[in-house]
């Protein structure tokens, strides 16, 4: 039987490098050998307010960056979370197992939510919803940037909660996936910060849709220091680590080799050739995605028959967790 992989990008804004080299690039290896159900998390999108009209877009462009990234729809289930309601209500149940002070513990609201009083529940509440998400599907492996470690931890948790509850092996503990050099890619204006979507600073981050231009500036623009040469050295030198890490992901040559090519050379022509690397890697998927978005009506048909196949895994799931709660099914 072939394990089950699980794993999705929050539909707002631009999806961006980090995106792709923590998460996206790994789900690629991942589709020939597992059943994997990549969706996007729209539901989790609303724990901030949202305009509906840039949702709507958002929900529509991520899942045309899926498929310009090679996630295939022949192979992989696409969908929407907010299309296949067995999330909520499972996140619903969840809510009623999980002790607040788990949830207080979540570095991410605490970063998220700059007066916690006026923070929605909603938002509070994101990793119970993200352990429905997983375990709905009693998903073997979640393939994730290094930022998800504490909410996958979470997901275990609830899990076990559950089973010794059910006095069942309902779930199994759903494995995190973090591997690899860009399991966190960080701002290109502050080494300290990730790269983010939420970043008020357009500089601070590659969209995956970039134009080679914008491109170019933006690694031309990003913040070095006044050291000479190339090298790596992550706690006195963290913008020149994230970009030899950025090096190093797109083209597998270690963080050595890239160092004794350059070191003795002027840093601009290490960002010069970094930006070229970046510029062909995203060419391709660009150019896709602007194939894709001609033709939204068929994202949209894409979405709906990936929720349907999603739907009776996610049903079956919901009802064992019922029935052992009690409820009538
Ligand atoms: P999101 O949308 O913030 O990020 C999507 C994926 O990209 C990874 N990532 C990064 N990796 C490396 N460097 C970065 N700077 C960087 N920024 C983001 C994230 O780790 C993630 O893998 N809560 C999730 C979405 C979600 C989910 C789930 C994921 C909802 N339910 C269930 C897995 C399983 C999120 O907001 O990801």
């Amino acid at each position: 039987m072939k394990k089950t992989v699980l794993s999705g990008v929050q539909a707002t804004g631009s999806l961006h490098l980090g995106n792709y080299l923590g998460a996206i690039s790994n789900w690629l290896k991942m589709q020939e050998d597992y059943n994997c159900l990549f969706f996007l998390a729209d539901l989790h999108a609303i724990t901030v307010d949202q305009n509906p009209a840039d949702l709507k877009h958002s929900i529509i462009s991520s899942a045309a960056i899926y498929l310009a990234s090679g996630i295939d729809p022949k192979k992989s289930i696409i969908f929407p979370q907010s299309m296949v309601s067995a999330h909520s209500e499972l996140a619903w149940i969840f809510n009623c197992v999980t002790p607040i002070g788990w949830l207080k513990r979540m570095t991410q609201f605490k970063d998220k939510a700059a007066n916690a009083d006026s923070a929605s529940l909603g938002l509070f509440a994101y990793p119970v919803l993200m352990a429905a998400d997983i375990l709905i599907y009693k998903a073997d492996l979640v393939p994730t940037g290094e930022d998800q470690k504490q909410h996958l931890e979470l997901a275990r948790d609830i899990a076990g909660v559950i089973n010794r509850k059910c006095q069942n092996e309902i779930f199994k503990l759903p494995e995190p996936l973090i591997t690899g050099v860009a399991t966190r890619i960080m701002s290109l204006k502050d080494g300290s910060k990730k790269m983010s979507k939420s970043d008020a600073q357009e500089n601070s981050r590659i969209n995956l849709i970039d134009s080679p231009d914008v491109i170019l500036e933006k690694i031309k623009k990003a913040k070095t220091d006044n050291i000479q040469g190339v090298s790596y050295e992550p706690e006195t030198r963290p913008e020149i680590a994230n970009l030899i890490n950025i090096y190093s992901a797109l083209t597998g040559i270690s963080s050595e080799d890239i160092i004794a090519k350059y070191d003795s050379g002027v840093f601009s022509k290490f960002k010069m050739d970094l930006a070229e690397i970046i510029i062909d890697k995203l060419n391709p998927i660009r150019s896709e995605y602007e194939r894709l978005m001609q033709n939204t009506d068929y994202l949209v048909d894409i979405l709906k028959a990936g929720a349907e196949r999603a739907e009776k895994i996610a049903t079956k799931t919901l009802d064992e967790i019922k029935t052992s709660f009690g409820f009538v099914v």
